[in-house]
């Protein structure tokens, strides 16, 4: 599984050139491998991020998964497409970091990851943030609360300037795509998965002018309970759906019996535990290059796991369905249920 630097760079094709795509291969390169090729089917774009590290450009990756200097394939696709491009990759022999979510129904996110079983090839998803500084330094004063605490997390922003994430067979809307990063959190925190969840919905933006040309529109906005085991409770206010140009927030407040921690995701957080209040200031850091920096060292060097797993983005997108199943039946959902909501696409590809 370990790459051999004695017989070559790591040899890694880029599919999607967009903001992750462009992040992807430069990070790469910065982490020491060769980006041999970036691929879009907006072939300007992917000559654009190619020129940036030296790499091929083309329309799309055929050519390239079959070549024995390509080790790597990292998927920064609109979420629709990571299964195929993932499988393809997998089966030419390659190791895949794709980009959150993993996809949009379970059943497409464990076909990747039987793929990657029976290729015996790492699959690992970006959910980068297990390398944000704030990720860590919530963990560590979380821990002083007490227990149980009660968590609370608030995301709102204006619509978001690509619409393809407010398609519901595009990027899936912020239940998917935003919480995937929150349930990677919470499972730390709760030591586990919720076992039910309850939710209410909206599509705030269902007649806004912007997003007229997308035919199912994704839920933008949800207040959402999860309860973990032991009674434990996580409450989640997301919205997408706020006019245009509104800036993103995040915060989080975690309660416990030995004080309260406010979090301002980019900024640094608040912990209250007696008359004096600790502060910490949020640092510069590029999260996405620490997680490519971490997935060369795991492959070159034989580095210890840290990068996201499939499994930990099936576990997220479990939680994401059982929200928007709550919403749309108006119930408790159990995670334990079958849980399998929006139909996958099954669009031309692979050319
Ligand atoms: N880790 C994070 O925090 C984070 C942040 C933003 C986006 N993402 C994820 O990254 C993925 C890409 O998001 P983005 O912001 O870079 O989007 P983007 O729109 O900037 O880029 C997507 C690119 O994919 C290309 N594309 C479209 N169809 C294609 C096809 N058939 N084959 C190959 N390429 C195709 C588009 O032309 C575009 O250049 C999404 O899954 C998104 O959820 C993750």
């Amino acid at each position: 599984m370990r790459h051999d630097l004695a017989n070559g760079p790591l040899g890694v094709v880029v599919i999607g050139a967009g903001d992750l795509g462009s992040r992807h291969a430069q990070h790469w390169h910065a982490a020491g491998a060769r980006v041999v090729a970036v691929c879009d089917p907006w072939l300007e774009r992917a000559r654009e991020v190619a020129a940036l590290v030296g790499a091929e450009a083309a329309t799309h990756p055929g050519a390239h998964l079959s070549r024995d200097d390509v080790h790597v394939v990292s998927v920064c696709t609109p979420t629709f497409l990571h299964e195929s491009y993932t499988v393809a990759a997998i089966e030419a022999g390659k190791h895949v970091l794709c980009e959150k979510p993993a996809a949009l129904t379970v059943s497409a996110a464990e076909r990747m990851k039987a793929a990657a079983e029976l290729h015996d090839r790492e699959l690992r998803l970006g959910l980068m943030r297990r390398f944000d500084p704030a990720h860590h330094e919530i963990l560590r004063r979380h821990a002083l609360l007490g227990g149980p605490t009660l968590a609370q997390a608030t995301i709102v922003a204006g619509l978001r300037p690509k619409r393809m994430m407010h398609d519901a067979r595009g990027n899936g809307g912020p239940v998917i795509d935003m919480c995937c990063h929150l349930f990677d959190l919470w499972r730390v925190i709760f030591d586990g998965q919720p076992e039910s969840v309850s939710a209410h919905g909206y599509t705030f933006a269902e007649g806004r002018s912007e997003l007229a040309s997308i035919e199912e529109k994704a839920l933008d906005s949800a207040l959402f309970t999860l309860t973990y085991p032991g009674g434990r409770v996580g409450q989640v206010q997301i919205s997408w759906g706020l006019p245009s140009g509104v800036q993103y927030i995040e915060r989080h407040s975690y309660v416990g019996p030995d004080g309260l921690l406010i979090v301002n995701w980019n900024n640094g957080m608040s912990l209250y535990r007696g008359p004096h209040p600790e502060h910490w200031d949020a640092p510069e850091h590029d999260a996405w290059r620490a997680q490519i920096a971490q997935f060369y060292r795991e492959l070159t060097e034989g580095a210890p796991r840290q990068v996201a797993t499939i499994d930990d983005g099936i576990d997220a997108l479990r939680i994401s369905l059982a929200v928007l199943r709550s919403v749309a039946e108006r119930r408790e959902v159990r995670l334990d249920e079958e849980l399998e909501r929006i139909p996958p696409l099954e669009p031309e590809v692979l050319g």
